[in-house]
């Protein structure tokens, strides 16, 4: 069997690849360990850029979004007991985000697919990558028993933080750059009306909290907590207690509480490895990097990433030449790096940090006062969240 790019994961980033590919008339095969069931049974976060709205139209996936999608044109930063609210389409000149679940894209994007005709094969066990420093890549996988090989031109690495891609690539050849952060956050879905109409990210002496939807009858809801917390320890009550007890006194009057249809803890982790290509690999997504999610720039960042690496194949393909190919790693990190400083920055703004010192804790106050006074840091910050041009 033979394709001419193989992307290994059916996440996000290796969908959208998929479907830009295939509209320029690129054959690709996606090979996924999980089921689809499993891989839409994943709650992420749920907040678009501009960029990688416009991203999903041109990808031919943009309906039911433009229907369903809501509109943000703001937020809010509580923080010691004061609330101050992120202008964004006032300080962007017009720009705004758009709150839609991940699992939506991810099934909009999944349906897509099925209708275009272009393979996936779900199940994929054992997927092994061959000679991608050489022209002849190979791919090979297991299903239900029986042995594949796969022929291709490109691999497309967009398998996740814990996929086989990045994992392949000799130790020697990769360079990685690390902060793991001493807490998680305890997220919360459940089918009763948001606190706000905007998203409000709460820094307290208590913990972050974050108030999130993904529509005007389900929200999300988060509480920063320690690392081995044990998620049978959280009722519900309690985590609706604790998160009231962090937030200012208006939108705490607003929680409306009912009962939780999903319940997880998530680490924070900054993370980024160094290069994005190997020979005829490509890695995209969170095999690449991964951010704290303060700031929703996950899904973001891979769909810039997926930006970079279709144009570059299609040129490949269309112009035979090889140039996008040779920028996209450095092209790819210079937005990431800008973006990972953005989502540690907000990280580091808002969470409570055990072992900080009161001078850190002083340097957190100032900060927020600092935004507080200043419509040129307000704007750095709305500048970021509604997304770095591509
Ligand atoms: N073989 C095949 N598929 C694999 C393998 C493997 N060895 N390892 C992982 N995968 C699959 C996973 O099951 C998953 O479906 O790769 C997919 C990777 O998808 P994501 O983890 O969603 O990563 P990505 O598409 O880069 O999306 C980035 O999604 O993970 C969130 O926080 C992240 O919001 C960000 C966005
Ligand atoms: C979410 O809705 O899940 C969400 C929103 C904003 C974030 C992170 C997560 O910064």
């Amino acid at each position: 069997m033979r394709h001419q790019v193989v992307i290994i994961g059916s996440g996000p980033a290796g969908l959208l690849l998929g479907a830009l590919l295939h509209r320029a008339g690129i054959d690709t095969l996606i090979l996924e360990r999980q089921s689809r069931d499993y891989v839409l049974g994943r709650i992420r976060a749920g907040v678009l850029e501009q960029g990688t709205v416009d991203l999903l139209h041109k990808a031919g996936v943009g309906a039911r979004l433009e229907r369903e999608g809501l509109v943000h044109e703001g937020f809010a930063l509580n923080f010691a007991g004061q609330s101050l609210r992120i202008d964004l389409e006032d300080l962007t000149g017009g720009r705004t985000v758009t709150v839609y679940g991940q699992t939506e894209v991810t099934r909009d994007l999944m349906d897509h697919r099925d209708a275009s005709g272009a393979p996936t094969v779900y199940g994929a066990q054992d997927v092994t990558l061959h000679a991608f420093d050489t022209a002849s890549p190979r791919v090979s996988y297991t299903r239900d028993g029986v042995s594949h090989d796969i022929a291709c031109d490109y691999i497309a690495g967009c398998d996740g933080f814990h996929g086989v891609s990045r994992a392949s690539v000799p130790a020697a050849a990769i360079e990685i750059f690390e902060r793991v952060y001493p807490f998680g956050w305890l997220g919360v879905l459940a089918d009763v009306p948001p606190c706000s109409h905007e998203l409000i990210y709460a820094g307290h002496d208590r913990g972050f909290a974050l108030c999130s939807m993904r529509s005007l009858m389900r929200s999300r809801y988060y509480i920063q907590c320690s690392v081995d917390e044990r998620l049978e320890s959280w009722s519900d009550d309690r985590f609706w207690d604790e998160l009231r007890r962090r937030l200012d006194p208006v939108a705490a009057a607003h929680v409306v509480t009912g009962p939780s249809i999903e319940k997880s803890i998530a680490p924070l982790r900054s993370f980024v490895a160094e290069p994005l290509r190997f020979g005829r690999l490509f890695l995209a997504g969170d095999a690449a990097h991964i951010v704290p999610p303060t700031g929703a720039k996950g899904l973001n960042l891979a769909a810039s990433d997926v930006h970079y690496l279709s144009e570059a194949l299609i040129e490949a393909y269309t112009e035979k030449s090889a140039a996008g190919l040779n920028a996209y790693s450095a092209r790819a990190l210079a937005r990431i790096w800008k973006v990972e400083r953005f989502s540690w920055s907000m990280t580091t703004l808002l969470h409570r940090f055990e072992s900080s010192s009161p001078f850190e804790r002083r340097m957190q106050d100032a900060e927020f006062a600092y935004l507080q006074a200043s419509r040129v840091a307000r704007q750095s910050m709305a500048e970021n969240y509604v997304g770095l041009p591509f």
